[in-house]
């Protein structure tokens, strides 16, 4: 491992958080604004969130739980579903970026799917709005097919989805979420630049083993679930690249502990207070950080935590800094979560190698 501490980076960019509703904010939102200066907010409530006067309205909650010296800045998006018009794709691109993006969630795919779209190539109408109207379309990317075994899913999604709306839809940019595979690293180097992909902390650092090692490990039950370590080096390679569109998205997707460790356990890592940490050790372990070790450089990393992002939504990069200092600490066992629950953090008890803190002053 390489020794070079502090790392500053430009304050991080989330492409991807679930931040919940309600008492849950209280947490959730201190959490993601001690590391980022903004990020995708996921619509998936219960019920979700499918307009934009409710995007306003729940962007409004968030923000009322934004800690005074963290300014974070909620980008909402829109939950697709078939009866999505185009009066409100027009309100949406109206709404002076404070809604980004819409989220297409194939019906029963994941964690309050249910009111997503049941035939991607029903939605097609919607696509072509979007294009027109240069709205950007999230992806969760795994097909529901109930005969696809679940480590294929997302694989199986881009070939008989994906390709055919990328070659459809030129124009219209595509973030595939949380890609897990080979086959998302490549179809996304492939597809143009019009097309981005978020990769998650969790899924970079770990593969499917730990879903397994020592008995069932409940906290690493995830969509898309982890992969093979083939798929795990690829991903890595992706993210500390430099190439391409690749950035850092969380997935940091809270459930009360009591959900979590039961017998049909939810789907989701909390991983918000540590995913910068988690990243930064990702990068440390290629040897990404260290030129002089054949690796790319401190700058790899800025691009693919808080550049990258911004780049392909065409928004700002957040103002001030986050400094990593290599310094060990343990995460603690949980933190408390909505009306009277606790969440676990997927490293609960364990170590982690890196310290990080954001800097307001000196923004540009
Ligand atoms: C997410 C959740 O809990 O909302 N769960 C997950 O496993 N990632 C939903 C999602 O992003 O798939
Ligand atoms: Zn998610």
């Amino acid at each position: 491992m390489t020794q070079i501490t502090p790392i500053i980076i430009h304050t991080a960019f989330d492409g991807h958080v679930h931040l919940r509703d309600g008492e849950a904010l209280r947490t959730t939102v201190p959490h993601i604004a001690s590391r980022f200066g903004n990020g995708i907010v996921m619509p998936n409530l219960k019920p979700a969130v499918k307009t934009v006067a409710e995007a306003l309205a729940y962007r409004e909650r968030i923000l009322s739980y934004v800690p005074s010296g963290s300014p974070f800045d909620p980008l909402m998006t829109l939950y697709l579903t078939e009866t999505t018009g185009s009066d409100e794709l027009l309100e949406l691109a109206g709404s002076e970026g404070k809604v980004v993006a819409c989220k297409l969630y194939p019906a029963g795919a994941t964690t309050n799917s249910s009111e997503g779209i049941p035939d991607v190539e029903k939605a097609y109408g919607i696509f072509e709005a979007m294009e027109r109207l240069d709205i950007v379309l999230c992806i969760h990317g795994e097909v529901t097919d109930p005969s696809v075994d679940v480590f294929d899913k997302e694989a199986v999604f881009i070939d008989r989805y994906l390709r055919k709306i990328r070659e459809t839809f030129p124009n219209l940019r595509i973030v595939l979420e949380h890609i897990t595979t080979k086959d998302g690293v490549e179809f996304v180097e492939s597809a143009g630049p019009n097309t981005a992909a978020s990769i998650t902390a969790h899924h970079l650092l770990f593969n499917r083993n730990a879903i397994f090692q020592g008995g069932l490990q409940p906290h690493f039950y995830c969509l898309p679930i982890l992969k093979r370590d083939v798929h795990q080096e690829v991903l890595i390679r992706a993210a500390t690249g430099g190439m391409g569109n690749f950035f850092a998205g969380t997935d940091s997707a809270p459930h009360p502990k009591n959900l979590k460790e039961t017998s049909c356990g939810c789907a989701g890592c909390y991983t918000a207070p540590q995913s910068v940490e988690m990243y930064a050790e990702v990068f440390d372990r290629a040897g990404a950080f260290d030129p002089g070790q054949g690796g790319v450089g401190i700058g790899n990393f800025e691009w693919f935590m808080s550049k990258t992002g911004p780049t392909f939504y065409r928004i700002p990069v957040s103002e001030g800094y986050v400094t990593l200092r290599k310094e060990t600490s343990e995460v603690p066992p949980d933190y408390p979560f909505g009306e009277s629950g606790v969440v676990v953090p997927l490293l609960a008890g364990k170590t982690i190698e890196w310290k990080a803190e954001r800097i307001l002053r000196g923004g540009n």
